[in-house]
């Protein structure tokens, strides 16, 4: 039997974790992580589906575009699927902003989200929005807190097992599992350190204002400003903080996201502030997909490396594992040539 670990459960490990119970059946997956549901950068997520290249660098488009346009997939036959209330998607409409006219024509939304449609100034005046470009579309929104624990049921009602413990050394993994993927985002300090993973901190706030029903997302300046519909608030956003490793919420930042928010969209203003969360996007250009085989103390170690998905985690998670999960069978297949996989 093959015996495959998943380092991490946050969204990416979840995601490789069922994809590779179905790419090897048989096989005896594993999920080990130091952190779970709630304490992941996963959950905290908004999880809007905005597929932008400019935000993958150093991946070709064209596989860029296949990796979200799976998710896509995958994640609107959720949406409109009977189990859409437990699993967190919903198709949602709304608006992309900027005063940048190249940040809101973006191949990759034309082509794949639903009625893309470009706003006229007109039509920019008459919703009072205040920005030069803008467009309108219906994307999924995928609400992490229902989608992981989903997940982690689906895997585990499959078979599969989980241990809450810190990967130290890559030699506890070697002999006792042959295949590992590595999903473990900004990882651990005792791992050796991959130098090109870098932090960019988000900050965002939780509003109840349960009017608000379309997204909006304003992406002119260095800071975004978004609002995010979810079933019990509106996630309004937030800053991006390149290098920035604290999770520490800072009131001042939080009023400059609540003003800039009032500013664009003030039928906020009359919400009521229910929560604020801070994570860091685990970031690498490019992320990290691909196979390579370890030698531990004479012990071989084939891995898959999955991480590194920076902003858009929920974007690219889908897509990605389908690629690791593929990657890992050819593994498989290298152990267990006769296995018929
Ligand atoms: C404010 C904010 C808003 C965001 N909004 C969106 C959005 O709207 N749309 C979108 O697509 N993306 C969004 N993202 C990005 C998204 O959250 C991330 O890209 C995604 O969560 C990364 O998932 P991950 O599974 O790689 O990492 P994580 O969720 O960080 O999970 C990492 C896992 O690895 C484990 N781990 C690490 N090292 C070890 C070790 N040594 N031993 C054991 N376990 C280990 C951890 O315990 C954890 O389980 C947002 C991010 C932030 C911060
Ligand atoms: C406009 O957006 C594009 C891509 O999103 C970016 O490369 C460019 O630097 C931006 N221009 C300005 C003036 O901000
Ligand atoms: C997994 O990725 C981390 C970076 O997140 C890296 O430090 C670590 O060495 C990798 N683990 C394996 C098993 O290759
Ligand atoms: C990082 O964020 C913390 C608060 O979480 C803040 O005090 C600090 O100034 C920030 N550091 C940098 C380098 O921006």
């Amino acid at each position: 039997m093959v015996r495959v670990a998943i380092i991490g459960a946050g969204i990416v490990g979840l995601t490789s974790a069922v994809n590779v119970q179905k790419s090897i059946p048989g096989a005896k997956v594993t999920i080990i992580a130091d952190k779970f549901d709630k304490d992941t950068t996963s959950a905290g997520a908004g999880g809007l589906y905005r597929p932008t290249a400019a935000l993958v660098k150093g991946v070709p488009p064209e596989t860029v575009r296949e990796w979200v346009q799976d998710t896509w997939d995958y994640y609107t036959s959720l949406a409109m699927s009977p189990e859409a209330g437990e699993t967190g998607q919903t198709l949602v409409p709304g608006y992309m902003l900027s005063d940048n006219q190249s940040a809101v024509q973006n191949q990759l939304f034309e082509s794949i989200v639903f009625n893309f449609k470009l706003l006229t100034p007109d039509d920019l005046k008459r919703l009072k929005l205040p920005f030069k470009y803008g467009c309108s579309f219906v994307t999924v929104i995928t609400q992490p807190q229902k989608f992981m624990p989903w997940l982690m049921r689906k895997f585990k009602e499959q078979g599969g097992t989980v241990e809450f413990r810190t990967v130290g050394k890559l030699d506890e993994l070697a002999g006792a599992y042959d295949i590992v993927i590595n999903c473990s985002a900004l990882g651990s300090r005792q791992l050796v350190q991959d130098h090109s993973m870098y932090a960019v901190k988000g900050q965002l706030v939780h509003v109840k204002a349960p009017w608000v029903k379309t997204f909006l997302y304003c992406d002119d300046k260095k800071t975004p400003t978004y609002f995010i519909p979810h079933d019990d608030c509106i996630i309004v956003g937030g800053t991006r903080e390149e290098g920035n490793y604290s999770i520490d919420i800072v009131p001042e930042v939080q009023e400059d996201i609540l003003r800039r928010a009032g500013e664009i969209l003030p039928q906020i203003k009359g919400g009521r502030v229910v929560g604020s969360w801070a994570g860091i996007r685990p970031s690498r250009d490019p992320l990290r997909l691909e196979k390579e085989l370890l030698t531990i103390g004479g012990k071989k170690l084939r891995v898959v490396h999955n991480y590194g998905h920076g902003a858009n985690g929920v974007t690219l998670s889908w897509g990605t594992s389908l690629r690791a999960a593929r990657m890992a069978k050819e593994w498989a297949q290298e152990i267990t040539p006769s296995a018929r996989l």
